[in-house]
């Protein structure tokens, strides 16, 4: 059995022993969360259950989700980072706590049923405490009982012991990481040192190689930068799947693992280059090709654009046709590869497979497009840096900059590279004031994203939610049946559904939806949550995506009338959502379009 797979069955089987219920890897594009634009951590689609609301498969989970993580994107190339991963996770939602997570994490590393890791060569970092939350000497305990003695157990602060929550509001809380010791020596004093006086598992010089994270999540943060006690004390931990194969297989990098080898291999043969320094951009190469198939290949799949996601996905393709280039490769070459990704994931994740065609059409639509403008924006650029450098400049000219990204398709963060690469600097703020000033993309806004934040659960959040499913039960009235769901996603302002449907709507057939689903507000319909089994929601005609993935017990949300029991929508979905229609107020539809072939867009808000 290949490694990873062992890994994965290993995890699941050892947390399904400990009477955690295995769910499904949700999609990478978060629903209904306007403050992340991909899903960076297995806790991503559980927020509301980490808040509160009950899973329908009960208060113990585990899985492997698919995550994408832009935030590390420069130091993809060395051994260890990656913008797409795969994360191993348990899940206790207000049952366990500190005591059996880590007494779960050091039986499943250590045992010799399991992973059978030497405990000699664990660290441990714990919280070190702050005005905000205590000193975590109780996990500190926990992992001394378990037989990590006191002078491998290390107190971080909030920038290393603190997960939560990825952007400004959400659940939270200190964590506790293990390290496993690679067996390079100490390092000297150097700059990877952050904490401590000698080379310790804070220090990025490889020596020590964090495994698994163990966050014990019983705060909020809310907007004013305050901590409060959630209703539940959690449990959210994440292992790296392929940062641990590595290490149980003593290979020097995640490249070197079956997930990544395949996609290496050929990267390094079509490149016909062995020697090390072309290492980076093939490593490159490979990461960011895996990442952009896993994309455009998602259950709510993006193609290339200049916004959000499709913005950091063609972010990732030109940035490997950058690096192809500079391996020497001519031919157009990410399609390839790119059947080498589907061919190494697609048994594990099907949603690849189902989707071959538009990944491999988009890969080779977006290489063509750029690769027309490439070799001049290049030219332009080179002549630029020349220019700035003969005149001892510090920065490069800031039209340039913007020329390169509006004529020519260079990603800003692509021109920065080259930039820094010849020692010079760009200047981000002339960029973005041009760009507002020509209406493309307000990227600040998607840079704010993605360092981004979990779900805001902000009434006007909830109410949308709620409008949301009134406006697809509508459109299946007016329009019919075929209408199915493709993508939601709300912020406080407004809401977004996507929908398959072959044709434009019509604005009359707009005007009676959008009077259906007021007519509904009026009647001031009740909001029923309940947990079922998948079969019996299917029974009931609960609509669901197209193309999601449920486990065994579902929760079904209904609005109906309680009186004459009359449903009017009935859809499988988290929560949470407002308890009565009446509280909406107006729905007004602002615009429809198309996004796709045969899939419109509607955007609505309440008034
Ligand atoms: N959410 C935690 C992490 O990503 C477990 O490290």
């Amino acid at each position: 059995m290949l490694s990873s797979q062992k890994l994965r069955t290993q995890f699941l089987d050892f947390f399904r022993q400990k009477k955690h219920k295995i769910i499904p890897s949700a999609s990478i594009i978060p629903e209904n969360d306007p403050t992340v634009l991909f899903t960076t951590a297995g806790m991503h689609p559980l927020v509301p259950f980490l808040s509160g609301e009950p899973h329908p498969q009960g208060k113990r989970l585990a899985n492997f989700q698919k995550c994408i993580r832009t935030g590390d994107i420069e130091r993809v190339g060395n051994q260890w980072h990656l913008t797409f991963f795969e994360m191993l996770g348990n899940w206790s939602l207000g049952d366990y706590f500190k005591k059996e997570a880590i007494e779960f994490s050091i039986e499943f590393l250590t045992n010799s049923n399991w992973l059978g890791l030497d405990k000699n060569r664990i660290s441990i970092s714990c919280f070190v405490g702050d005005k905000d939350a205590p000193k975590d000497t109780q996990s500190a305990q926990y992992w001394k009982r378990a037989g990590i003695p006191t002078e491998r157990i290390y107190f971080f602060p909030k920038s290393d012991n603190w997960w939560g929550p990825a952007g400004k509001t959400g659940p939270c809380g200190p964590d506790t990481e293990m390290f496993f010791d690679s067996g390079k020596p100490y390092c000297k004093k150097g700059p990877g040192k952050k904490f401590g006086s000698q080379c310790n598992p804070s220090c990025d010089c490889g020596k020590f190689v964090e495994i698994w994270n163990d966050v014990f999540m019983e705060y909020n943060k809310k907007a004013n930068g305050q901590y409060e006690k959630l209703r539940q004390k959690n449990v959210d931990t994440g292992m790296g799947l392929e940062r641990t194969i590595a290490v149980l297989e003593k290979k020097d990098s995640v490249f070197e693992t079956d997930l990544l080898k395949p996609i290496f291999d050929s990267v390094q043969q079509l490149s016909n280059k062995k020697e090390k320094s072309s290492l980076h951009s093939q490593r490159i190469v490979t990461d960011h090709i895996r990442s952009a198939v896993f994309i455009l290949g998602d259950e709510r799949g993006i193609i290339p654009n200049n916004t959000d996601q499709g913005y950091v996905l063609r972010r990732l393709i030109r940035r490997t046709i950058r690096h192809g280039k500079l391996l020497g490769i001519e031919k157009n070459f990410c399609a390839e590869i790119g059947k080498t990704v589907l061919k190494r994931f697609k048994d594990i994740y099907p949603e690849l497979e189902k989707n071959r065609e538009t990944v491999l059409q988009e890969l080779e639509k977006e290489e063509k497009r750029f690769k027309q403008t490439l070799e001049k924006g290049t030219q332009l650029l080179q002549k630029q840096i020349q220019l700035a450098k003969k005149e001892n400049q510090k920065k490069l000219d800031s039209k340039t900059v913007f020329d390169l990204y509006q004529s020519f398709g260079f990603p800003l963060e692509m021109t920065q590279e080259i930039a820094r690469e010849n020692g010079l600097k760009v200047d981000e703020t002339a960029f973005q004031k041009q760009l507002k000033e020509h209406q493309v993309l307000s990227k600040k806004g998607a840079a704010q994203r993605f360092t981004g934040g979990l779900a805001d659960h902000s009434t006007a959040v909830l109410r949308l939610h709620t409008a949301t499913h009134l406006l697809n039960a509508a459109l299946q009235q007016v329009l019919g049946k075929q209408v199915n769901q493709r993508g939601s996603n709300i912020t406080s302002e407004r809401l977004r559904f996507d929908f398959h449907h072959a044709e434009k709507v019509t604005p009359e057939q707009l005007k009676k939806v959008e009077s259906l689903v007021n007519q509904k507000i009026k009647e001031g319909l009740a909001v029923k949550m309940e947990i079922m089994s998948f079969q019996k929601a299917q029974k009931l005609g609960a609509m669901a995506e197209f193309g999601g993935k449920y486990g065994a017990k579902v929760k079904v949300y209904s609005i109906w009338n309680p009186k004459t029991k009359e449903v009017f929508s009935r859809e499988l979905c988290g929560g949470p959502h407002v308890t009565n229609t009446k509280e909406l107020g107006h729905f007004k539809i602002k615009k429809e379009q198309s996004v796709a072939a045969g899939i419109r867009r509607i955007k609505a808000i309440l008034e």
